[in-house]
């Protein structure tokens, strides 16, 4: 049993949920674009979000900042000198996304802050809002998480936007200092760990009943974008025969991209994002870039695949008397979660009466890279249909409330280890 200081009757747990989901469409109006939540790394509404949930973070106790890479962090002190756990998740979004996805994470954290009340942990507790895990604006992910592991590259802040807008612009725009990024990053003596409560995105725990389920680990991703280069022509005048269509490319490597991820289990494969120029009904297309995103929780599986699917790209482009090239590359290699942590994860959902499965994330998140320096775990929760990415994106409050109390659980658990 919890100790009275840390326990939580199921009415308070309830009201916990009740809170986060409110808090949850509070936010889901911070958005740059009306009618839908759209968030993008350290975009206008991301100010309004740091208001928000940094008044909500202060009205709990926590000292909050906000770190040079975006990041927002609330911190319940432990005794000086102790390590700290961080809780979380991210705040941004995709494109007219759901309202969930990310953000549940860092309120279920900041709910379990409120729940701990005054409870006396042997460690800090680090509420954390990731500025950029969907890697929308910059089509470079994890940035935030990527700063808080001492893994962000200077470079990246000479890349632009689809507007223009530099990295180190954006950054400054927000009133944050780029060049102190590096101070962004914990140690890893200082960290006992990183613990990501996220919704599952996919149907395994709506289709077994359960409420939550915890991570075994997370698939590798490889994100590029490719370019086939051809000759804008008239539409008219130009026979059918000798076109270089650098879309008629694009379209043959989507369907070959859709064979090869069909081809081998558990492996996805999806081009995203298509941009063709000179993108007009009369013009036959001269350039297209397109993104290609592959991934599998085995990583030589997932090169060989992107081996094969470049290799067919240039196949292609020999065909049709094109110019072929890889114009970004960005590789997240697949996490191992920490033995420890997840097993004391589950043991607390035990603790409350589920039996959680253990199971893959083919989604990536800002556990991924956290994972490269310091000991990480993710619970997740159902939803209804899995749907994530959209703004369908839907989960209950029940559930919610069978998170918040499983987390407090862990919690307490690991109070119990680290005073030992
Ligand atoms: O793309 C992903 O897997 C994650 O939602 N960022
Ligand atoms: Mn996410
Ligand atoms: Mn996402």
């Amino acid at each position: 049993m919890l100790p009275p200081a840390i326990a939580a009757d199921d009415q308070t747990l309830a009201a916990a949920a009740e809170r986060v989901m409110s808090r949850c469409d509070r936010l889901a109006c911070c958005s740059e674009e009306a009618g839908a939540v759209t968030r993008r790394y350290l975009s206008h509404p991301m100010q309004e979000v740091h208001h928000t949930v940094g008044d909500w973070m202060r009205s709990a106790g926590l000292r909050v900042r906000v770190d040079a890479a975006g990041n927002l962090i609330g911190r319940r002190p432990g005794p000086e000198g102790s390590r700290v756990l961080l809780l979380g998740s991210h705040l941004d979004s995709v494109p007219n996304a759901g309202r969930y996805d990310g953000v549940l994470g860092v309120l279920a954290a900041l709910a379990v802050a409120e729940l701990l009340g005054a409870a006396p942990l042997p460690f800090h507790l680090d509420v954390i809002g990731f500025s950029e895990e969907e890697g929308v604006r910059y089509a470079l992910p994890y940035l935030g998480s990527r700063a808080v592991c001492g893994g962000f590259d200077p470079a990246w802040l000479e890349r632009c936007d689809p507007s223009g807008v530099s990295m180190r612009q954006a950054i400054e725009a927000f009133g944050l200092a780029p060049d102190k990024i590096p101070e962004a990053a914990y140690q890893p003596d200082e960290v006992i760990g990183f613990v990501e409560p996220h919704l599952e995105q996919g149907p395994v725990l709506e289709r077994a009943g359960l409420p939550v389920g915890v991570v075994s680990g997370i698939a590798g991703q490889t994100r590029m974008r490719l370019r086939f280069l051809g000759h804008a022509q008239h539409a008219g005048t130009t026979p059918m025969h000798g076109r270089r269509d650098a879309l008629l490319g694009a379209a043959r490597m989507i369907c070959e991209t859709q064979r090869i991820g069909a081809g081998a289990d558990g492996l996805r494969a999806t081009v995203g994002f298509l941009r063709v120029a000179p993108n007009a009904t009369n013009v036959i297309p001269g350039e297209v870039e397109l993104s290609l995103d592959v991934r599998h929780p085995e990583d030589a599986l997932r090169r060989r695949a992107v081996d094969t699917l470049l290799e067919l790209g240039a196949e292609i482009a020999r065909e049709l008397s094109l110019g072929f090239s890889v114009i970004d590359h960005v590789v997240q290699e697949a996490c191992r979660v920490d033995p420890r942590l997840t097993s004391m994860l589950h043991d607390a959902c035990l603790a409350r009466g589920y039996d959680a499965p253990m199971l893959p994330s083919g989604a990536g998140h800002d556990a991924a890279p956290l994972s490269e320096r310091f000991p990480v775990a993710m619970l997740f929760l159902r939803h209804p249909g899995g749907v994530s990415h959209h703004p369908d994106e839907r989960v209950d409050v029940p559930d919610v409330q069978v998170a918040l109390g499983v987390l407090l659980q862990f919690i307490h658990l690991l109070a119990e280890s680290e005073s030992q």
